[in-house]
């Protein structure tokens, strides 16, 4: 299937979501817009721009448009088809034409007095249906200690990069604790089995339980307060969380509550011994995973609503017990048809690092079993390095199934100006021009942030983060000079960072110098 046919099979399911309501879903969007001008900027500031959202300025519902005009003595007009276009635009303004930074670790907001003029409407039309922002270990690297103040700022960083697509795992464990006790565990078995906060990321992908355990008595409340408030916020700017989904790790205590289980114990992960890893898998056969599966996520979705986009990864850096083709198609299956017996909507997010990570055992049987186990289109698969290792120029673009050109650039969140800055430039472009491409849309990946979030460099704007956020809303990649300057903008010390890199033939970014203040 070319990348057409499977637009149109993702494009039934945005019909499913076109509601009656437009006009009123664009004033909340506009709202939302309008809100983070003024958090950003002060009531001063963004009473010079004027913010709307209009669907209609989309030349299609998956082609997300910012439209820009005025200034120089007259209001800022910033027009979006949805409230996280709109804040692509008013990003781009601010960047572009004002010289201002938004970063993670702070920003830059000098505005000049007054605003300059956009000269012609600009307008810029994404050819991303997906703009897709956080690694599963992201949450545990850099976020697990936030409170609402610090995911607002990240949540208006993500709209002003025109993120629509996000990964929205806070607060799961209090539904798992909730479909434990109902399956009939107890609270000591459960406490036993959850990791401490800080590690959450691989408790959830089953690599590990117990490590830093057990959770503190006020997280699951805590959390589920701060995952409502950061559902609403993302919704409010027409971004889609994506919330989790069962893959089929359970707990040891459910083999105590049901001896007849059909498990598997997979093999410890990384250093970890069996004390803290080599989880417990429910056999795709067994008749408790649909009932596991369809439990979690009702129960999850009467909590925090759904956008019907669940992420699952069931072999994350572990093997599975058996290379047969069939074994892992129907290991697969069950985690879909789990998610598709309480959505009918349901698109399964999938980070493909398994692939990348393990080539040895995932030789193209393997990979088509998991790939095509699911119908096309209902998968959504990250190819999670494909600025250094793609994994869809491999498998014949994923044997159809839809995937999102990914960077993921740090591990750990390991800090240092470096980067493959040219990969990252013609990446999306080439992955577009692959024969039958199924790609649709670009992503961020990080394991950590805070790094490499270089603003400008000479007079347009790169450094590695910013610039395939930049790139986005760009069909092709940017003219590249072999050597550049980057000013780097740190808001904590509101002082610039004046360095020289230099962009050799390999696209590899250098640093043979730098100097503080300008
Ligand atoms: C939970 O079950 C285990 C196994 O039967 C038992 O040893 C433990 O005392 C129970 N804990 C509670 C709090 O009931
Ligand atoms: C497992 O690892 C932990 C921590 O590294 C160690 O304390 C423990 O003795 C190990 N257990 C076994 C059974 O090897
Ligand atoms: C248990 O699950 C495995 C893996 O799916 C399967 O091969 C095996 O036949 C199952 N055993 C029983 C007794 O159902
Ligand atoms: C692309 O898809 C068409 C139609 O399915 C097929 O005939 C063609 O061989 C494919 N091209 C490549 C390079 O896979
Ligand atoms: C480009 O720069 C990288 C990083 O400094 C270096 O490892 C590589 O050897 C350079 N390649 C060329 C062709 O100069």
């Amino acid at each position: 299937m070319g990348r057409a046919g499977v637009l149109q099979v993702l494009a039934l399911l945005l019909v499913s979501r076109a509601g009656a309501d437009v006009s009123g879903d664009e004033a909340r969007e506009a709202a939302a817009v309008r809100g983070l001008l003024t958090r950003l900027l002060g009531p001063r500031a963004a009473a010079g721009f004027s913010v709307s959202v209009e669907r209609a300025l989309a030349p299609a519902p998956d082609a997300d448009t910012y439209c820009l005009s005025g200034g120089g003595g007259t209001p800022v007009q910033v027009t979006g088809s949805s409230g996280v276009a709109a804040a692509a635009g008013l990003h781009r303004y601010l960047r572009d034409f004002c010289g201002c930074h938004v970063a993670w670790s702070g920003a830059q907001l000098r505005l000049p007095e007054p605003l300059p003029e956009v000269p012609k409407k600009l307008i810029e039309i994404t050819p991303n249906r997906y703009r897709y922002y956080l690694n599963i270990c992201t949450p545990s690297y850099s976020f697990v200690w936030w409170g609402w103040e610090r995911w607002e700022r990240e949540i208006d960083w993500m709209a002003l990069n025109g993120i629509n697509l996000v990964l929205a795992p806070v607060g799961q464990e209090a539904i798992w604790r909730r479909v434990y006790l109902t399956l009939g565990l107890n609270q000591t078995e459960i406490d036993e089995y959850f990791t401490g906060p800080a590690f959450l990321a691989w408790g959830r992908m089953g690599n590990l339980h117990t490590w830093g355990g057990p959770l503190p008595s006020s997280w699951d409340l805590k959390q589920s307060y701060l995952q409502y408030q950061i559902l609403e916020r993302m919704r409010s700017f027409g971004m889609k969380p994506v919330l989790p989904a069962f893959a089929g790790h359970i707990p040891k205590a459910f083999t105590r509550v049901f001896p007849q289980a059909n498990v598997t114990k997979l093999d410890n992960w990384i250093d970890f011994n069996c004390t803290y890893s080599c989880s417990y898998l429910l056999a795709p056969e067994d008749p408790l995973f649909p009932v596991v599966g369809s439990l979690f996520l009702r129960e999850l979705a009467k909590e925090f609503g759904t956008d019907h986009i669940y992420s699952a990864d069931i072999f994350n850096e572990m093997d599975p017990p058996s290379s047969n083709p069939a074994y892992l198609a129907a290991t697969t299956a069950a985690v879909y048809e789990a998610m598709v017996a309480v959505d009918v909507d349901a698109v399964w997010l999938f980070q493909g690092w398994l692939f990348q990570n393990h080539p040895d055992f995932w030789k193209p049987p393997q990979m088509k079993a998991v790939l095509e186990a699911v119908p096309r289109g209902r998968f959504l698969i990250l190819d999670l390095f494909a600025e250094s290792q793609p994994v869809y120029s491999r498998t014949n673009s994923f044997y159809g199934q839809p995937f999102i050109w990914c960077m993921l650039h740090n591990f750990g969140g390991n800090h240092g100006l470096f980067g493959v800055l040219d990969a990252v430039n013609r990446g999306p472009s080439t992955a577009r021009l692959f024969p039958n491409s199924t790609i649709v849309g670009t992503g961020i990946v990080p394991e950590g942030i805070n790094q490499n979030e270089a603003a400008k460099m000479g007079a347009s704007r790169k450094g590695l983060f910013a610039l395939l956020v930049g790139l986005m809303y760009r069909v092709k990649p940017l003219p590249f000079a072999q050597q550049q300057t980057l000013v780097w903008v740190t808001g904590e010390i509101r002082s610039h960072l004046l360095q020289t890199l230099l962009v050799n033939d390999s696209g590899l970014i250098s640093i043979p110098s730098f100097s503080f203040g300008i």
